[in-house]
C-alpha cells in the first residue's frame, strides 16, 4: 500500500494506482479533469494533458518535488507521495493553457452540436478555461464522414483523444479505425471509407468526449436537455443489456450505454440494443436514470416545473382575496401600497 496526500487529503491505496484514481477513491472536487483517459479501456490516457497535478514531494524516501505538472492518469503513487490540484494556483493557470490549446482548433458551434449538454469539452472550458482565445488562425477543417450507416465522424470537434481508436481496437474485429498523420493534420480515419460495421463500433459514440462521433439516428432530433433518461434493460445474447432511453414524450429518440459520474460507460452495449431496439415494448423499464445535479439535463425536470407552478399559485391565492383584481398601481411593488 502506498500513502499520498492530494489536496491535504491523506488516503493509503494498493501500490501501482494512479495519482488520478487516488484521486477518484477520494471523490468530490479534488478530482483531476480527465479528457482521454477511459479507466474501460486498456492503455488510455496521456494524450490531452487535462489531468495534470503538482507533485510537491515526490515520495517519503525521495522528497523531492516534480519539476513540472505530471499526468495524473499516467503517473503512479509513491508511498508518501504529496499532490496538489485544486489547491495550486499556477497549476489551475497551467490547465487552462491546456483548455486554450484543446480549444484551438475547435469550433464554436455548441448552439447546433449534438453534444452540447453533455460534452466533457463544455463542462472543461466552463470550469478550467478562460473566457477568450488568442488564436488568430483559421481553425482546421474536415468533411464530415459517414464511418457505418449509424455513426457520423465530424472531425472539426475532434480534440484526438484516442478513445475511439481505443474502442475499435480493443472491443471489435478487424480493427479499421486509427488516426493518420501528426500535428496539425491528424485526423481520425477508417483507413480510407472501410465502414465499421462490428457489432460494438457504436461504442464509439459514448467514449468521444465532445461532438465529432454522433448517432446518426439521433442527429438534431432533440436538445439532450428536453429528453428524459430512463434505465431500462432487456435480454441481449450480445451485450450486457442495460442501457438508457431517452424520451422526448412516448418516443423513444436514442439508446445510450449507461454512463458513471465520471461520464464512462458502466458497460458497452451492443448496436442492436443502441440502433434497433427504440420501442419502449421492447424494453423492461426500470425507472428514472440517476443525474447530476449539476448536469444540464436535470435542469429540465418536470417536477420542479411542477412546483414553481404550485409555489405561484400558493403565492398568487395568499396575495388577493378570491376573485379581486388589481388595478395599475394597486400592486404590492407600489411603494406607495407598502403596509406600514
Ligand atoms: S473522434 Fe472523439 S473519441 Fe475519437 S479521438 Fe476524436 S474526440 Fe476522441
Ligand atoms: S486524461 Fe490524463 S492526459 Fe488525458
Amino acid at each position: 500500500m502506498a500513502k499520498v496526500t492530494i489536496d491535504g487529503i491523506t488516503i493509503d491505496v494498493p501500490d501501482g494506482t494512479t495519482i488520478l484514481n487516488a484521486a477518484r477513491m477520494i471523490g468530490g472536487e479534488i478530482v483531476p479533469p480527465a479528457m482521454c483517459y477511459y479507466s474501460k479501456l486498456k492503455t488510455s490516457g496521456g494524450y490531452c494533458r487535462t489531468c495534470i497535478v503538482k507533485v510537491t514531494k515526490g515520495s517519503e524516501k525521495d522528497p523531492r518535488p516534480m519539476p513540472k505538472p505530471v499526468a495524473s492518469c499516467r503517473t503512479t503513487v509513491m508511498d508518501g507521495m504529496e499532490v496538489q490540484n485544486i489547491t495550486s494556483p499556477d497549476l489551475l493557470e497551467a490547465r487552462a493553457g491546456v483548455v486554450e490549446f484543446l480549444l484551438l482548433n475547435h469550433p464554436l458551434d455548441c448552439p447546433v452540436c449534438d453534444q452540447a449538454g453533455e460534452c466533457h469539452l463544455q463542462d472543461l472550458a466552463y470550469n478550467n478555461g478562460k473566457a477568450e482565445t488568442r488564436y488568430a488562425f483559421p481553425r482546421r477543417e474536415f468533411e464530415r464522414r459517414d464511418i457505418g450507416n449509424n455513426v457520423q465522424l465530424h472531425m472539426n470537434r475532434c480534440i484526438l483523444c484516442y478513445r475511439c481508436v481505443k474502442v475499435a481496437d480493443q472491443l471489435t474485429d478487424g480493427r479499421v479505425h486509427g488516426v493518420i498523420n501528426r500535428g496539425e493534420v491528424a485526423e481520425i480515419s477508417t483507413y480510407i471509407d472501410n465502414v465499421i460495421e462490428n457489432e460494438m463500433s457504436g461504442n464509439v459514440i459514448d467514449v468521444c468526449p465532445v461532438g465529432a462521433l454522433t448517432d446518426k439516428t439521433f442527429r438534431f432530433k432533440s436538445r439532450v436537455w428536453y429528453t428524459k433518461p430512463v434505465d431500462a434493460h432487456r435480454d441481449c445474447d450480445k451485450c450486457c443489456g442495460k442501457v438508457r432511453l431517452w424520451y422526448k414524450g412516448e418516443e423513444v429518440l436514442r439508446v445510450t450505454a449507461r454512463k458513471d459520474q465520471y461520464g464512462e460507460v458502466e458497460d458497452w452495449i451492443c448496436n442492436t440494443c443502441r440502433f434497433d431496439k427504440k420501442e419502449t415494448s421492447q424494453w423492461t423499464i426500470e425507472g428514472p436514470s440517476k443525474i447530476s445535479r449539476d448536469s444540464v439535463i436535470s435542469a429540465n425536470h418536470y417536477e420542479s416545473l411542477q412546483s414553481l407552478r404550485k409555489a405561484t399559485k400558493e403565492q398568487l391565492a395568499n396575495a388577493l382575496p378570491h376573485g379581486e383584481k388589481v388595478q395599475a398601481g394597486q400592486g404590492a411593488l407600489n411603494p406607495n401600497n407598502q403596509k406600514q
